[in-house]
């Protein structure tokens, strides 16, 4: 039997493997491998969510004209450079295929989100992963790479599953140096958590060049992961050029009704920032205790690196983990086979880890 060809290339893309759910036999499971906001949406969104429930034969408003105008007025934008996605995802594969294809190049550093890979693959460019210094993007070093066939650099800024950033100076220095051909794509998944005063999530030179885009999310600090919803804002040219691309309805109504509900209120936003700042801290200061390598983060997650000697490894420390009823990430898929991805969770959850982790390593585990 002759079965369909997919198209070259196409059996060659890594599937996407998504933190762990759950654990058997669990009762209380703490998730903390998927960067989730810990504490949920604003109860804004939910209400504004629920007020959709009796128009579900409706389609969507198909450009989310009044989700853009309310993300345009809290950041102090314009609504006609702002297109909303199914998720950042979504926007971060429109990109590669407004703008890549069959030999062309993709950049993006080493231990960046894995999505680059994967979308310029699936228009058929050819990624390069350019090394990083100390798990941080490195300017010099993403120049360099940079080829005539270069047509878009990623930098996930803060980045997924470092927690490290470029400052504002070394973005706007990696733009002035970057080809005016290349768009340089700012996924500021993460901005909303970074604190530091010299972090900028792309949003100036989204305003000010032609050819830089940020990309932003409501599934990490809004806590609406489940609904699908990000937006991109950059040059109208650009923005308007990946408008061709964009599915009719990508962005549900429940998600444009929650996403108004959730930018509105950004006392909740506030709320889950001091959270994270304040168990980022502790988490560090008591992994740092226990002998555990662990780089300043401005994301809602820590990566400690575990040792390599026997019973004290990541795959070890995960499994131990996994028996506490504490579900974090291995990061291997990103290169980092030592590291563990911890989200910050509830105070709960946070406890629970850093317990779990203490004991496991005293070495008095059973
Ligand atoms: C750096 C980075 N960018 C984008 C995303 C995708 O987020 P979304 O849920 O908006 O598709 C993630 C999710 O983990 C991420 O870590």
């Amino acid at each position: 039997m002759t079965t369909p060809e997919p198209r070259p290339g196409v059996m060659s893309i890594p599937i996407y493997q998504s933190g762990k759910f759950q654990i058997k036999g669990a009762s209380r499971v703490a998730k903390l491998a998927a960067n989730e906001g810990a504490l949920g949406p604003s109860p804004n969104a939910i209400e504004a969510y629920n007020s959709g429930s009796g128009d579900l034969h409706r389609y969507p408003v198909g450009p989310a004209d009044g989700l853009r105008e309310a993300i345009a007025e809290v950041h102090g934008i314009d609504a006609g450079r702002i297109i909303c996605g199914a998720g950042s995802d979504e926007l971060l594969c429109l990109l590669c295929r407004t703008y890549a294809g069959p030999g062309d190049e993709v950049v993006y550093t080493r231990h960046g989100f894995l999505v680059y890979e994967i979308y310029a693959k699936g228009v058929g460019a050819t990624p390069i992963a350019v090394p990083e210094t100390n798990l941080t993007a490195n300017v010099d070093a993403i120049l360099a790479a940079v080829t005539q066939r270069t047509k878009i650099v990623f930098l996930a800024n803060p980045n997924n599953p470092t927690g490290t950033y470029l400052s504002a100076s070394e973005l706007a220095r990696l733009r002035n140096d970057l080809r005016e051909d290349i768009v340089l794509v700012v996924d500021a998944a993460y901005a909303e958590f970074a604190t530091s005063s010299d972090y900028d999530s792309g949003l100036d030179l989204a305003s000010t060049t032609s050819n830089t885009v940020m990309t932003r999310t409501f599934s990490k600090i809004y806590g609406l992961a489940s609904l699908r919803l990000g937006w991109a804002y950059g040059p109208k040219s650009i923005i308007h050029t990946v408008e061709h691309l964009r599915s009719p309805f990508n962005v549900t109504t429940a998600a444009q009704l929650a996403g108004i509900g959730a930018v509105r209120d950004q006392k909740h936003i506030q709320r889950a920032r001091d959270h994270n700042t304040k168990w980022c801290d502790i988490a560090l200061q008591r992994l740092r205790g226990l002998g555990l390598k662990v780089n300043e983060t401005s994301a809602n997650f820590v990566l400690p690196e575990f040792p390599t000697v026997a019973n004290r490894t990541a795959k070890d420390a995960d499994a131990f983990l996994q028996s506490k009823g504490v579900v974090v990430r291995r990061v291997d898929s990103y290169g980092l086979p030592n590291h563990l991805r911890i989200t910050i969770g509830d105070d709960e959850d946070m406890n629970q880890v850093l317990d779990a982790l203490t004991e496991f390593m005293s070495g008095k585990r059973g």
